[in-house]
């Protein structure tokens, strides 16, 4: 999985340091092309002659080389690796690269870097504990590094203290197993695709202080986001009002309140859009004419609220679509489920309904699980078994996947 590829090492000036001899050993026996990139206080710890040896390559410390003057470009460089490995990563160079500090060549590179970056800190158990580094690491996630540290279990079978380098071939298999996923995600049909996804409630407002709404949560919704941003699509999630956030960074969250701003958010992204999922619980009714001033309870006869009805979304896309686009709808049926969902696909022009069943304790509102049977028009319903939330998710999108080939053959 590494042959081939083309690391940055970033090594630092910590007693960790001889480590790295030993990571840069393992990459480039697993065929690996890589250019070490030391800071000024990693050579106290090691010497450039032992990794230019090992890694067929003159180490890069300076802006410049030396005898010959010749510059060294940060930014082909950070565009030549397909990944940049910090480790050891000191206190000083975490800091640095949290706030951008680029006095040096590896922080410089880091900055120009394209690629992903992994860290390796290693300091005492008091540098990694204080609350300056806690949130240099924190801050480094923020950015997409991906952290690699000794699982906790690990560190306390071997009572050593938070702030050990991870060891070489650990630090080894984080890369492979970040490269086998990427592999999986590049040959994913969803990579690259647009998927609109809608989910959550919609509020519809009474006066100022009360709506109409129902107990959606939007967990199906943002399960759906997540996976499909898992699988390199992406993601806009049209959000009705939730207590929650989608897991991946990457999912694009457009928050909205009514029906009304759901179908105009839906419809300002559409026409690029793949794959809709029509998720959202969204009210049927609105009320016609929401008051501007709180309804008071005094001098008031029962209040009467006049509704009107929403628009449907997922019919609204569906008669909507082009050749090539996909639109899925749910359904939450209470009785005659299947051939309430069935008339509902034809209705609503949509590729795929997705039916959760109201009969079944662990599905619908605000549980963690759910049990649908998902209908296309073309093929036999599938019925799945009570499954996590992300699980249904994964099923979801597995059936999107071979609608979609099978449209294409
Ligand atoms: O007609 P019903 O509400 O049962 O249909 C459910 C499906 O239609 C779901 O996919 C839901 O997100 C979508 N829908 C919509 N706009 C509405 C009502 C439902 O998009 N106004």
């Amino acid at each position: 999985m590494l042959k081939g590829r083309h690391f940055i090492l970033g090594i630092t000036g910590g007693i960790a340091a001889y480590k790295s001899v030993t990571l840069l050993r393992l990459l480039v026996k697993a065929g690996a092309e890589v250019q070490v990139v030391i800071t000024p206080s990693g050579k106290e710890f090691i010497t450039p002659v032992t990794l230019s040896a090992l890694s067929g390559k003159p180490v890069i410390c300076d802006f410049f080389t030396a005898n010959t003057g010749e510059w060294h470009s940060h930014v082909d460089l950070g565009l030549w690796a397909d990944a940049m490995i910090v480790a050891p990563a000191t206190a000083c160079t975490i800091a640095k690269m949290a706030n951008g500090v680029a006095d040096n060549m590896l922080v410089t590179t880091y900055l120009s870097a394209k690629a992903p970056v992994f860290v390796a800190p290693a300091m005492d158990l008091d540098m990694m504990a204080h609350p300056s580094t806690t949130a240099n690491i924190e801050r480094l996630r923020s950015y997409g590094n991906i952290i690699i540290e000794p699982a906790s279990g690990e560190l306390a079978s071997h009572l050593i203290g938070k702030g050990r380098m991870e060891e070489p071939d650990n630090i080894v298999k984080v890369l492979e197993e970040y490269f086998t996923a990427k592999k999986a995600v590049d040959n994913s049909p969803l990579n690259g695709k647009r998927v609109l996804i809608t989910a959550g409630p919609t509020y519809e407002r009474i006066d100022p202080v009360r709506f109409i709404g129902n107990f959606s949560t939007g967990k199906m919704g943002y399960a759906l986001a997540d996976e499909a941003a898992a699988r390199g699509a992406e993601v806009t999630l049209v959000s009705g009002p939730v207590s929650i956030e989608p897991k991946r960074p990457e999912v694009k969250v457009v928050k909205v309140e009514s029906a009304r701003q759901m179908l105009e958010a839906c419809e300002e992204v559409f026409d690029s859009t793949d794959v809709a999922i029509m998720c959202a619980a969204v009210a049927d009714y609105a009320p016609a004419a929401p008051k501007e001033q709180k309804i008071k309870r005094e001098h008031q006869e029962v209040p009467v609220i006049e509704l009107v009805k929403n628009p449907d979304i997922a019919a609204t896309l569906g008669h909507r679509k082009r050749e090539g686009q996909m639109v899925v709808g749910f359904a939450l049926e209470t009785d005659n489920e299947v051939a309430n969902a069935n008339e509902k696909l034809i209705r609503k022009n949509l590729d795929m309904i997705v039916l959760n069943s109201m009969r079944d304790p662990g599905a619908g509102f605000g549980t963690d699980t759910n049990t649908v049977t998902i209908i296309t028009p073309d093929c036999d319903s599938v019925s799945y078994p009570s499954k996590p939330k992300s699980e249904v998710a994964a099923d979801i999108l597995d059936n999107v996947v071979s609608l979609m080939e099978r449209r294409l053959t």
